[in-house]
């Protein structure tokens, strides 16, 4: 029996009797595993076997076969039903559990015999989290090839006596992150996606409680940017098996004999907060993923693209950085339509070389021009895709996904390049290189706008290939190289705006991009559902003049202007129409964010009530500076008009003797807690930035 210890949680697992699993004993609290486990059953399996109700880690068709496996192979012969003994473990305690020793935590061998399969599952807490990475290594010791057929990274057993209660983020294009819930008393929920990209139809994440106790949570998360899967199983006798891992969709992968393949990750969090407290856990371990990254600053930026479109000209562009320079904007990005070909999205994708036209005097003239107005300049890619209609694909007409002798898909008229082709990879790497080295680029943004459609390399028999996990691997490569490489630029992630936020990809960007909805209303409620599973330092998000695609209520420049400071601020309206009023008010906004990002990327998040009611806040905490972002999401006509109350905003994590000051009101602890922090709309007034800081002894 091991416990493998976290900050504040713990996770314990045992060998079976029988030498065949591991068994979860207690995921918790510290402590929690000192007493009866509470995933222990009695009573005799009827008509099943033990492997489908017991609390098993990893367990493969042959030790589960009615319930779900977490790993499924094909021998040479066909035969299925692999089953694996215990070999060996080595483990290090606590103590050793931290960044000196990034190899603490479990890893537990077990070997089948008759196939030569071979596995490692591995278990370790992110050092300073209550975050557990579970991963396993798949070996191949026989002699002849091993087809994987089902490929989990890890099982997680949740308690859940009194049926389960199922948290997710679902959505689509401009509504991604919507958070949602199913009371799942028996049987199988499943979220996933088969687009070889983590998708806008659902987050690599899934909160568990059981019914009957929302406070104690438990969380799934998955580091898998291609197809994936969580399902949910929960069973008759008071269990909820997650399983998460790749989704295999292309067809089983083979595994030589001599090779292994190692599993993305598979995050498990635990808190006693609830929903809320899961998404404090989840950030941290975030934080934990940026290293130090976490500490520069993500500036302020600018954006075209709401504001040009592809109409991109040096002229026009320079007008926006004159504008942007005046607000106090930090790094302008010139997005989509800067060059060859791209009038609009038929042409141009693939061929990265600046539009002699858009840009007379060159492009370095121009990048040169932008950062002499005090700004940091940076740029828009998409560097998987093709268009037909490009230089690159006459060339190389081969190096899109396609399925020999069947039509090719055409999504946003751009096809996708096969990354995990070694040439292919060498062009989007040599291509960033080009750039990167060419102009002064503090920032790029990487966008991603079409998932992949045919499962087919030409020439290549689908059976020898794992097209999903090789240009997987590739896209981390290629990041992990530019970071390296070019360690001083800010990478934004993108794909259609939310369709590739996942743990992995926060490991790897500084930044995301949630949606392409800037639309005040609509972001409020797509930023709160993110913030469930995101930390803040990577939500990127602009002040447009968007009115709403679902909500178009209108709300006021300051309300916008809290709204993308819940995150890394940015502006994307086309800001020379704005009138000296706004410019001001919007470089005042800017100042003051300025002033709190530190507090904001980095401070510990509360979310209060939600976007469907007038109290909608979210308190952001570091040391002894707390700042409150506060929005009224309802009707704003008639405020003002008849007696009403302030809306109370009720604070967390203070301490209730402590005494707290904003402006010239000082509040103690316990009113803040227990009554709230007061806000009073009215129609002109819809949103506020509230800074409090923690008054010393005797309050001022
Ligand atoms: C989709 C992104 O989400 C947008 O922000 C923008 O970059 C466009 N692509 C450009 O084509």
């Amino acid at each position: 029996m091991w416990t493998i210890v976290g900050a504040h949680t713990e996770y314990t697992v045992a060998v079976d009797d029988s030498g065949s699993w591991l068994e979860l004993i207690a995921w918790g609290a510290h402590g929690v595993s000192e007493g009866p486990s509470p995933l222990a059953f009695h009573g005799r399996p009827q008509y099943m076997t033990r492997g489908d109700v017991a609390a098993v880690e990893y367990a493969t068709d042959g030790q589960r076969p009615f319930l779900g496996a977490d790993l499924v192979v094909i021998a040479a012969d066909g035969t299925r039903s692999v089953s694996w003994r215990f070999v060996d473990a080595q483990f290090a305690d606590a103590e050793r559990v931290d960044a000196a020793q990034p190899d603490g935590g479990l890893r537990a061998t077990f070997a089948d015999e008759v196939s030569g399969l071979r596995v490692v599952q591995c278990y370790r807490f992110a050092p300073g989290t209550d975050v557990i990475e579970r991963w396993a290594e798949v070996h191949n010791d026989g002699t002849a090839v091993l087809r994987l057929e089902v490929l989990g990274s890890a099982g997680f057993n949740v308690p859940t006596p009194h049926g389960a209660r199922l948290s997710y983020l679902c959505g689509q294009w401009s509504q991604e992150f919507t958070p949602e819930t199913v009371e799942q008393s028996r049987g199988r929920f499943e979220i996933g996606s088969g687009q070889g990209v983590t998708g806008h139809q659902f987050s690599p994440y899934l909160a568990v409680n059981d019914q009957g106790d929302l406070n104690a949570t438990w969380g799934v998360a998955l580091a898998w940017s291609g197809s994936w899967r969580i399902a949910a199983d929960t069973d008759a006798a008071g269990l909820t098996r997650i399983r998460a891992g790749r989704a295999l969709t292309d067809g089983s992968i083979p595994l030589a004999p001599g090779n292994s393949l190692t599993t993305p990750v598979a995050a498990g969090a635990y808190s006693a907060e609830g929903i809320d407290g899961l998404a404090r856990v989840w950030h941290t371990y975030e934080r934990h993923l940026a290293g130090e990254r976490l500490d520069r600053i993500r500036p302020v930026v600018y954006n075209s693209w709401e504001a040009t479109y592809f109409d991109v000209t040096a002229a026009g562009q320079l007008a926006l950085a004159d504008a942007a320079a005046e607000l106090g904007v930090e790094t302008f990005v010139v997005d989509d339509g800067w060059f060859a070909g791209r009038s609009d999205d038929y042409g141009g994708l693939g061929d990265w070389t600046p539009d002699r036209a858009k840009f007379p005097d060159g492009f370095g003239a121009f990048v040169e021009q932008v950062r002499h107005k005090g700004l940091d300049f940076g740029l828009w890619v998409e560097p998987e895709m093709v268009n037909p209609r490009s230089a690159l694909y006459a060339e190389h007409p081969d190096w899109v996904y396609r399925v020999d002798g069947r039509p090719m898909t055409m999504i946003r008229n751009q096809y996708l390049l096969d990354l995990g082709r070694e040439d292919v990879f060498n062009f989007v790497r040599e291509t960033l290189d080009g750039l990167l080295r060419s102009y002064p680029i503090s920032y790029l943004k990487w966008d991603f706008n079409r998932p992949r459609t045919e499962p087919g390399r030409p020439g290549t028999a689908p059976a020898d290939l794992d097209l999903d996990g090789a240009h997987v691997r590739n896209l981390y490569r290629i990041l992990d190289h530019v970071r390296r490489e070019f360690p001083a630029v800010t990478v934004e992630g993108c794909a259609a705006g939310g369709a590739r936020v996942d743990l992995a990809m926060a490991a790897r960007t500084d930044v995301v991009w949630p949606s392409d909805n800037t639309a005040p209303l609509d972001r409020l409620r797509i930023q709160h559902g993110y913030l469930a599973a995101h930390a803040p330092h990577l939500m990127s998000s602009w002040v447009t003049d968007a009115p709403g695609l679902f909500d178009n209520r209108p709300r006021s420049l300051a309300f916008r202007f809290v709204l993308a400071s819940a995150g890394v601020l940015g502006v994307g309206a086309d800001i020379t129409r704005w009138d000296a009023s706004d410019r001001k008010q919007a470089a005042a906004w800017i100042t003051r964010y300025k002033h709190v990002r530190d507090v904001i990327t980095r401070g510990e998040v509360h979310r209060i009530g939600d976007p469907s009611q007038p109290r909608c806040a979210v308190q952001y905490m570091l040391g002894d500076r707390i700042v409150v972002l506060a929005w009224n999401p309802g009707p704003l006509d008639g405020l003002g008009r008849v007696p009403a109350r302030d809306v109370r905003l009720p604070l967390h994590g203070l301490d209730p003797g402590g005494r707290y000051r904003h402006g010239d009101t000082v509040y103690s602890g316990s009113h803040l807690s227990a009554v709230g922090l007061p806000v009073r709309w009215t129609a002109e007034h819809d949103a506020d930035m509230i800074e409090l800081v923690r008054a010393g002894q005797g309050g001022r």
